[in-house]
């Protein structure tokens, strides 16, 4: 059994200890993470963005999910690992919700699945954890409903909104989540929620009161430029240091200095006198070793 579980996780809730979380997308991530301790991986529908380039998360599909969140599962020892349901995956009904959550938790092998929305996936919500699936829920600003909301944009500043946040968070919790996580939404809000709340709120743009946090890894490792929204901290410039090392490699693979002696094979290198049959068999004949004609 891994360390983190769902038992585990509400354990640190209920004792006050905080969760952390990061986004990730490839196994070499996964297991560095998994090493490093963190709790909880999101291999999160954000991948649209950052590993494939496109403007925003709706056209990520469930197969290329399963194949992200599988390449994550693999690496994971004990960091509990949560797949995203990409959109229109689950929005049409409960039982669609439910065929993909049930194909992704068995060709991912992930511990759970995480969907947007509150009171109108609620459904959906309680058909996936009545079969006996994890389920993550997240409110606030829900990045799949980006075009609805007008942009990314902070919800709960107002009463109305703030009101709706709420419910949104309850009826998560009602459904059978045993997460939710919190996006952009105001802090003394998230707090308040987070207090309210018997299940685990992971905040995101939420402030320090929620119970856990999350981040885009690409983000707090400074690979995503200088476009980062205010509440991402660089934990590491890593794109700094990356680009360092492509450049370096560049200008010593056209200089000549890399590959040195130490990076060959030298000691079991093929002996001259082998060579030097080779180049006499070839001098000779019109034999070529790339010939199949
Ligand atoms: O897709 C994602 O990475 C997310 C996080 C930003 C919470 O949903």
């Amino acid at each position: 059994m891994k360390q983190n579980t769902v038992a585990t996780l509400a354990a640190m809730k209920a004792r006050g200890e905080r969760i952390s979380q990061l986004t990730c997308y490839d196994y070499t991530t996964a297991r560095l993470m998994d090493d490093a301790g963190v709790n909880m991986i999101l291999v999160g529908d954000s991948l649209g963005m950052t590993m494939q380039g496109y403007a925003d998360t709706l056209p990520v599909t469930v197969e290329e999910m399963i194949i992200y969140g599988r390449s994550v599962a693999r690496g994971c020892r004990n960091t509990f690992v949560v797949l995203d349901m990409p959109f229109m995956s689950y929005q049409i009904s409960p039982q669609q919700a439910l065929e993909t959550a049930g194909r992704m938790m068995k060709e991912a092998q992930v511990d759970a699945v995480k969907l947007e929305g509150g009171r109108t996936v609620a459904d959906q919500i309680r058909a996936i954890t009545d079969a006996g699936i994890p389920v993550v829920g997240h409110v606030g600003m829900t990045p799949q409903s980006y075009h609805a909301f007008g942009g990314f944009k902070v919800q709960g500043k107002e009463e109305d909104s703030a009101r709706r946040v709420l419910e949104d968070a309850l009826a998560v919790q009602e459904a059978g989540a045993f997460a939710v996580v919190l996006e952009c939404v105001p802090p003394k809000l998230a707090a308040l929620i987070s207090r309210t709340l018997d299940i685990i709120t992971i905040g995101i743009g939420a402030g320090e009161g929620c119970d856990g946090q999350v981040l885009v890894y690409q983000d707090m490792l400074g690979m995503t430029g200088d476009r980062v929204p205010k509440f991402v901290k660089r934990f590491a410039e890593a794109g700094q240091l990356m680009q360092e090392a492509f450049r370096a490699y560049d200008s010593q693979v056209k200089s000549g200095a890399f590959p040195a002696a130490e990076h060959a094979y030298g000691k079991s290198d093929c002996a001259d006198e082998i060579l030097a049959r080779l180049e006499e068999e070839q001098a000779g004949s019109n034999w070529k070793l790339c010939s199949v004609m």
